[in-house]
């Protein structure tokens, strides 16, 4: 065809085919657009990702990729949105942290497949984030975890996908696998009891 080009990203492909039941797992698990939505629902899930982040994000600033990652630091807003639902910052640095996360960045592959979990994962934010509007508890502005990117969310992403293409694609299965691991630690994590 004249003008256009499709570029293959067989490891994305891959990674979205091989972790799609993981996805629907973990959105039913946080079940975040059940009705009628609870405040006190999302504080726990809010924190849950705290833990996760605040364990994740020292570890992945000392990788290989470390300058891919600043700017997509989820730590800072997640504090944002606690402190904004009432939680003073003392409480925020006592909450439990999910210190397996930081496994996830010993390796490039590593990164590379937690870095599609999370960074997906501001996908489904800007669907929750349209369903929670008119909300009274919900921070103003919305949830800066969720929605980290507003209206830059789909360059953003189209960026992450084919950074982990083209850095991901000597090491396919690894990356995928790691991307599994992410998804399972997360589903755990945040709905452990
Ligand atoms: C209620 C919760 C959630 C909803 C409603 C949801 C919904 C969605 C939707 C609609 C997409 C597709 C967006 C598009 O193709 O433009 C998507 C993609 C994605 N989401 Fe979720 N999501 C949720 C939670 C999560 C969580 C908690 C994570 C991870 C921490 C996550 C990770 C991902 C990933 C990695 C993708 C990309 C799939 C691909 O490769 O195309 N999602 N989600």
């Amino acid at each position: 065809m004249h003008g256009v080009i499709e570029r293959a990203h067989p490891l994305l492909d891959r990674l979205r085919i091989e972790t799609a039941a993981q996805h629907d797992a973990l959105e039913a698990g946080l079940a975040l657009l059940d009705r009628p939505f609870s405040r006190n629902r999302f504080l726990g899930v809010l924190k849950g990702f705290h833990g996760f982040h605040a364990a994740w994000e020292p570890a992945a600033a000392q990788s290989a990729y470390a300058e891919f990652l600043m700017p997509r630091r989820r730590l800072a807003g997640v504090e944002r949105d606690l402190r904004s639902m009432g939680l003073a910052q003392a409480d925020i640095d006592a909450l439990p942290r999910c210190e397996a996360a930081a496994d996830l960045a010993a390796t490039s592959a590593g990164v590379l497949g937690a870095s599609y979990v999370l960074e997906g994962s501001s996908l489904g934010g800007a669907v929750i984030t349209r369903a929670l509007s008119g909300e009274a508890w919900l921070p103003e502005g919305g949830f800066a975890h969720f929605n980290p990117y507003g209206d830059q969310t789909g360059v953003r992403w189209r960026e992450t996908r084919a950074f982990i293409e083209r850095e991901g694609a000597h090491l396919q299965d690894e990356v995928t696998a790691a991307a599994a691991r992410s998804f399972d630690l997360l589903l755990s994590w945040l709905t452990r009891r």
